[in-house]
């Protein structure tokens, strides 16, 4: 594309349509409080709770695959405005449920928007923004996620006295609503456009976000050509160090940890010898804040120093802080349970300004047009299988390896992480999405 640049515009386009991160932080997190009450109504095993709590993970991976082949297809703002229909479906489904099976059912379609939409939001943000400011911008989705998971984190506890777990699902329709809304105010992007042949029309956009644009400068992104089956182009030899780094940053986003923190923070921090159930989830609350706060530094970061820095830095932070957690854990005194907090806020600190919203910046950068949805597509997949596997071993890991062993695994996965990052993942700070391709594309002639 021509050079794009950055206007009040572009950052209202990407606000709309971060608030697709806002619904996948909230109703990712919404049930760690209402499930206590969820059990109490109706009468719920263990096992259903574990599907309860599971399924929406299962949807996101099953999502995160039509994600990719829809924004290839349709375009990314149809697939939003999608995805923006089956939130409302599904947080309909789950508030109004009287039945296990409608829960279920409600938290897989959920599940399925969270998947589409974990994909569709970085890389519609990507498509529109100038490389300047792409760091930040894209990221928005991330500080979104954050603002979702806090959101959740405080409605549950503003509800928790009455138990009302309908309004805790509930008040996701209004950022839905909002979504659906917004959506009709921003274009799609003029790259999507452009490579279908709707020069025009990307044109007007591009009109809006750059400055002196004739036709002739619309250049087509080029993606595979109509004869090559799009499927065949992305496991192609050169596509191969792009595919690597995308799979590989997105599961080590989940790997290290991170959902574990997110999803059973009450429980660690009773395991670290915090007793009252009011004052875990008040730590909890501290959780989410420290999260979303750093979110923000590392909007203002990214940009400046770049992702590589930052995912270094983020990565050493969080495998110290897993270690000295682990230290904290082997006996509960009042000195180790303030380490294990106080490491607790560490690691996500950490996390947040580097893996976090690095990842979902990265996969949006590196694949070409054409195949862009799909590829982004195969890492989220990853990302979702990883999260899932994470989730489901954790309280088994701290039967087998205690909980000091269970946290220096993560460290020790956190090591390879960075080994990863030093090797394989370049710096695209500043750098046009078309110089990105470029340098993966050299990068796999060499090897
Ligand atoms: C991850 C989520 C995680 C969240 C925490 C996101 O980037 O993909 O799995 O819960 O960050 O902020």
């Amino acid at each position: 594309m021509a050079k794009q640049k950055f206007t009040a515009y572009t950052l209202f386009a990407a606000l709309i349509a971060a608030i697709g991160g806002l619904l996948f932080g909230y109703n990712t997190s919404a049930i760690s409080g209402a499930i206590l009450f969820l059990t109490k109504d109706f009468n719920l095993s263990t096992v259903a709770q574990e599907v309860i709590i599971s399924v929406i993970l299962i949807g996101a991976l099953i999502g995160a695959c039509f994600g990719g082949i829809l924004t290839d297809r349709i375009g990314r703002k149809p697939t939003l405005l999608l995805t923006a229909i089956i939130f409302l479906i599904g947080v309909f489904i789950v508030m109004t449920a009287d039945h296990v099976t409608n829960l279920i059912v409600g938290r897989l379609i959920l599940g399925l928007a969270i998947g589409i939409v974990s994909l569709a939001v970085p890389l519609y943000i990507s498509e529109m923004s100038d490389p300047k400011h792409r760091g930040a911008l894209v990221s928005l989705n991330q500080l979104a996620i954050t603002i979702g998971i806090l959101l959740a984190y405080v409605v549950d506890y503003f509800y928790a006295p009455t138990g009302e777990w309908r309004s805790m699902f509930g008040i996701a329709l209004i950022p839905a609503v909002l979504l659906f809304i917004g959506l009709f105010f921003i274009p799609e992007t003029p790259s999507y456009l452009a490579s279908k042949g709707k020069k025009d029309k990307a044109l007007k956009i591009l009109r809006k976000i750059e400055i002196n644009t004739s036709k002739s400068e619309v250049v087509v992104e080029k993606g595979p050509s109509k004869k090559m089956c799009s499927w065949k182009k992305l496991f192609e030899k050169s596509m191969r160090p792009a595919l690597i780094a995308g799979i590989g940053i997105s599961v080590f986003q989940q790997i290290t940890g991170i959902n574990i923190v997110i999803y059973y923070a009450p429980r660690i921090f009773q395991l670290a010898g915090i007793e009252s159930a009011a004052s875990a989830i008040l730590a909890t609350m501290g959780v989410g804040t420290i999260n979303f706060l750093m979110t923000i530094v590392a909007l203002w970061l990214i940009d400046m120093v770049g992702r590589k820095p930052l995912l270094i830095v983020g990565l050493i932070g969080m495998i110290l802080s897993l270690g000295v957690l682990g230290i904290g854990f082997l006996e509960t005194t009042k000195a180790t349970s303030v380490i294990s907090i106080v490491s607790l806020m560490t690691y996500v600190s950490f996390f947040a300004i580097s893996l976090g919203p690095i990842a979902w910046l990265i996969i949006s950068e590196i694949y070409p047009m054409g195949i862009r949805g799909r590829a982004m597509g195969i890492a989220i997949f990853a990302n979702w299988v990883c999260n899932y596997i994470i989730s489901l071993t954790f309280l088994t890991l701290v039967d087998i390896l205690g909980k000091s062993g269970t946290f220096w695994l993560y460290a020790f996965i956190g090591l390879f992480g960075l080994w990863f990052v030093i090797k394989k993942i370049p710096e695209t700070k500043g750098k046009e999405l078309k110089e990105i391709q470029k340098y993966f594309k050299k990068k796999a002639a060499k090897n």
